[in-house]
């Protein structure tokens, strides 16, 4: 059954950039992640996918697969080591690595994001026992108290840090190692000179440029052990170093620009424990 039409604006509508990626490399032949719940939930979704197919928009492809396959690798180590975890995933999306993954029955999942995503995302998957969804603003405090506090939490923040305030993520980080004792945080941020640079867009380019810019960067992982000293950087990983890793015949620009460690590292995923 389609949805109802829709029309995201503002941060929202970045989730749908990610998801038509995803579908896109769920159809080639030899896909990265090969998530083919995205292609289905394209196919489901009322809205004017023609505004994605773009160059400017499929250079990011490659990027859009090998990010989740990373986080989708770490969650799969955590929930090894520790089977009856609650995963918390923030700034969900219409992501399925609670589907795409296979998860051992004693894991409770919580994927989290705007009301207007999760309105979309209930359209499309049900809630069950142990797989719930919550719509609130990760920056608010009130739907944290419904997540429970007393196992190994699995967080995942992957493409939402960018989007606040730096002031709003180290309140985030903060009220988030108050309330879990223990267990791991794996998020993705940009070099600070990239939310930089799309703020300076937006601003000589207006409504022309069509998403919002990104408003936090990430130098390393010791912005964050200063930001929050709870949190222990046990991981890093430049997305450049993954392309440099496949073999798609695609991004050859993104190769060249490995040799720069400006770009080489402008896009990193970070692996913390609390
Ligand atoms: C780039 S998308 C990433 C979605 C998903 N993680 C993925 O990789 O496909 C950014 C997401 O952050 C969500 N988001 C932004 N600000 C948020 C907030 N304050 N609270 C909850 N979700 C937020 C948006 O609604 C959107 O779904």
């Amino acid at each position: 059954m389609r949805t109802d039409k829709v029309d995201f604006t503002g941060v929202q509508s970045t989730m749908l950039v990610t998801l038509y990626l995803r579908a896109l490399d769920s159809r080639d032949p030899e896909p990265i992640l090969g998530d083919r719940f995205a292609a289905e939930a394209v196919e489901r979704i009322d809205y004017d996918w023609a505004r994605l197919d773009k160059p400017s928009i499929k250079r990011s492809r490659t990027v859009a697969a090998l990010r989740p396959k990373q986080f989708d690798d770490w969650t799969a180590d955590f929930l090894r080591h520790n089977p009856d975890a609650t995963v918390l995933q923030l700034a969900c999306g219409l992501d399925t690595r609670a589907f795409r993954l296979t998860l051992p029955s004693g894991v409770h999942w919580f994927d989290v994001d705007l009301p207007e995503v999760i309105e979309l995302r209930r359209r499309l998957y049900a809630e069950t026992g142990t797989y719930h969804m919550l719509a609130a603003s990760v920056t608010e405090q009130v739907w944290l108290d419904e997540i429970p506090a007393d196992k190994p939490v699995l967080i995942i923040a992957e493409g939402l840090l960018m989007y606040l305030p730096e002031h709003e993520v180290r309140q985030l980080l903060h009220r988030l190692t108050e309330r879990f004792p223990y267990g791991e945080l794996i998020f993705d941020g940009f070099l600070p000179w990239v939310p930089k640079l799309t703020q300076l867009m937006k601003k000589l380019l207006g409504e022309r440029y069509e998403y919002p810019p990104y408003r936090t960067g990430i130098r390393d992982g010791s912005d964050i052990e200063r930001w929050n000293p709870r949190l222990r950087c046990r991981e890093r990983v430049a997305i450049m170093d993954r392309i440099g890793e496949t073999n798609t015949g695609r991004d050859r620009i993104l190769r060249l620009m490995r040799r720069f460690d400006c770009l080489r590292n402008m896009l990193c995923l970070f692996r913390f424990e609390l």
